[in-house]
């Protein structure tokens, strides 16, 4: 890591010093595209010595002598261009497509080490961006940058070493005009990059409105706002309208711009060389050819610089998220000897019997202000069924969160089967731990695959089994394929019950030491919730299970139920223990109670 740590700090030419340790398996292809970039180019700057030569020798003096000659060569010559250009075209496709295959598979695989924060921290669209515009810029840059780069400066040093060998008094004035061009380039490349920006701004903008008009339709139907939705839609087209023009705008003056720039190199030739024309045709022709020639070379060498300027940000934001680390993450001592999420060692993985320890455990989310929990402490034995319950935001989810070491603790510890949590790896304790959600998440693909996530190698027993316990199996065997059954992207085609219940069963399989259910159930209705209740006696016995409800009902049967108030655990004891109690588990639970009683009267 050091080795990087100082490469770094002696390259910072724009970027590349940090992009080049991620380009490195490249470096053949580079120097191929190199090679073949300056053959190419060195080949097209002597062919207007072909037309020298004919103009001076077969036309002007009607000396053929070297005419079989020059045929051969000239056929060499063409031949080479196509064979050159098109090899040189094929690598630098190749080389583009692999290296943005191969850093956005970095990217990705890394994406799945960082810690949830990250995800929070971070928009959808902002990791999508990552991973493919900017990934796909470097790309570009390390493939046709590079080409162009190589081939224009060959041209340019090239034809200006011929100039300089054929008259070097009216080289010197053709290439006083380049300069200017340089000049003229990099300020019009300025303000076309501006109108540019502005231009993907917009769109970026009016991108998010379209979004917006179609995730949101239901809602805004509901509220009658189509009238506003359409007039800011409106408003946000029209001013990408006014910027679309403004960029073709400048594009255009632009053009017109770099052929008055080789139109003035040309009438320099003519102007000050035409005298040549009377003695040595073929010379002022060549001469024709590299004036016009130079200005198109000398534009794309511009172009290049400013790609390589403009795709610092690309380079700086996908090695930024590589270099990244993620806030909770396993010691080096640790992925020693456990491994890491790529390469686990299993075999020293022990098994978890399922202990937990929370000790004077005080937390605040990293972006957040307040403390969520104060100086928690909990304990709860192997093969303990807790239930937590409270109001919303009171803090069940984060302590879960904190227990499944999605955060680390601000103070405290927490342990399992008597062992700190960063003493073990992530990957084991997630592997350890079965976690149901609130709001499920089903990947696209079958109901089955979904269940095999769980547990790869699971039977179609031991799926039916799981699918059973959450009284699933019903609704499977009544959907179209059955376990086949395509769920669409993250379960759309489920209604969110069934997700939840698929989710559920995906836990199951896994066979996890601690099994924790968040609002689980809270998607399902009553009857099918009261069957998993006593479906998961029989799975939750011998192992840890921690279940936050909101439902009362769903929790009398627990252990313990602990009940949370502001981050501190106010009450807790078994349900009879709590109603005795008559504080604040009661009131909750009449209020809950007297609600349910009217619901079953009104039915
Ligand atoms: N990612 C986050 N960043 C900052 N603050 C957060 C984050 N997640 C939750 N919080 C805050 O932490 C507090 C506790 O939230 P938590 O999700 O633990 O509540 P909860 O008890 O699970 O509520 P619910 O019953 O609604 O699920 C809330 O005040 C919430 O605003
Ligand atoms: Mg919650």
């Amino acid at each position: 890591m050091r080795n990087h740590e100082t490469k770094k700090a002696k390259l910072p030419f724009f970027g590349l010093g940090k992009i080049l340790p991620y380009l490195k398996p490249f470096w053949k292809r580079f120097i191929f595209i190199l090679v073949m970039g300056l053959l190419a180019s060195a080949d097209d700057v002597i062919m207007p010595l072909f037309q020298k030569h004919v103009l001076n020798k077969f036309i002007g003096e009607r000396d053929f002598t070297s005419f079989g000659i020059f045929i051969a060569l000239y056929l060499l010559a063409v031949l080479m261009s196509g064979v050159l250009n098109g090899l040189s075209t094929l690598r630098a496709t190749q080389t583009e497509a692999e290296i943005n295959n191969t850093l956005r598979g970095k990217l990705f695989a890394h994406l799945q080490t960082m810690s949830f924060s990250y995800f929070n921290q971070n928009s959808v669209g902002s990791v999508h961006a990552r991973l493919m515009s900017d990934t796909s810029r470097i790309g570009s840059l390390a493939s046709w940058n590079l080409l162009d780069a190589v081939m224009h400066l060959t041209y340019i040093v090239g034809a200006t070493v011929i100039m300089l060998i054929l008259n070097a008094r009216l080289a010197v004035l053709v290439l006083s005009v380049i300069p200017l061009l340089v000049l003229f380039f990099a300020l019009f490349q300025k303000i076309m990059l501006r109108a540019d920006r502005a231009l993907r701004a917009q769109n970026a903008k009016i991108t998010g409105d379209f979004n917006e008009g179609i995730t949101g339709a239901k809602t805004i139907k509901t509220l009658t706002v189509e009238e506003k939705i359409i007039g800011r839609f409106k408003s946000g087209t029209s001013s990408m309208l006014r910027k679309s023009v403004r960029s073709a705008r400048i594009h255009g003056i632009f053009s017109a711009v770099m052929t008055f720039a080789s139109s003035t190199a040309l009438a320099i030739v003519i102007w000050k060389g035409g005298y040549i024309a009377q003695s040595e045709i073929g010379t002022f022709s060549a001469f024709m050819s590299y004036a016009i020639g130079i200005s198109e070379p000398v534009r794309w060498l511009v172009e290049a610089i400013s790609s390589l300027i403009q795709t610092q940000v690309n380079i700086e934001r996908v090695t930024g998220l590589l270099e990244m680390k993620p806030e909770v993450s396993d010691s080096p001592e640790v992925i020693e000897k456990y491994g890491d999420t790529l390469n686990p060692k299993r075999e020293n993985w022990e098994a978890l019997r399922g202990d937990i320890e929370i000790r004077n455990v005080s937390f605040r989310y990293p972006d957040g202000q307040e403390t969520v929990l104060d100086n928690f402490s909990l304990d709860i034995p192997l093969g303990t069924h807790v239930a937590i319950v409270g109001e919303t935001g009171a803090g069940k989810s984060t302590l879960i969160n904190l227990i499944c070491r999605f955060y680390d603790p601000t103070e405290g510890e927490i342990l399992m089967d008597g062992k700190n949590l960063k003493e073990r790896s992530l990957l084991w304790l997630h592997s350890s731990i079965g976690y149901v959600l609130q709001t499920p998440h089903l990947f696209s693909g079958t109901v089955r695959e979904n269940l095999l996530m769980g547990k790869p190698d699971a039977t179609d027993e031991e799926i039916e089994n799981a699918l059973r316990t959450v009284s699933a199996w019903g609704i499977i065997e009544h959907l179209e394929d059955g376990l086949d059954t395509d769920v669409g992207e993250n379960g759309s085609l489920l209604s969110t019950g069934e997700k939840q219940l698929i989710a559920f069963a995906r836990a199951i399989i896994a066979d996890p030491a601690i099994l924790i259910l968040d609002e689980a159930t809270a998607s399902v209705d009553t009857v099918t919730e009261q069957k998993i209740q006593g479906a998961l006696e029989a799975v939750t016995k011998g192992r840890t299970t921690l279940v936050v409800a909101h439902r009362l009902s769903t929790v009398v049967n627990s252990d313990v139920i602990l009940v949370v108030r502001e981050g501190k655990i106010v009450e807790r004891g078994t349900h009879k223990e709590l109603l005795k109690m008559n504080g604040y588990y009661k009131q909750l639970y009449m209020r809950q109670f007297e609600d349910e009683e009217t619901e079953k009267v009104l039915g």
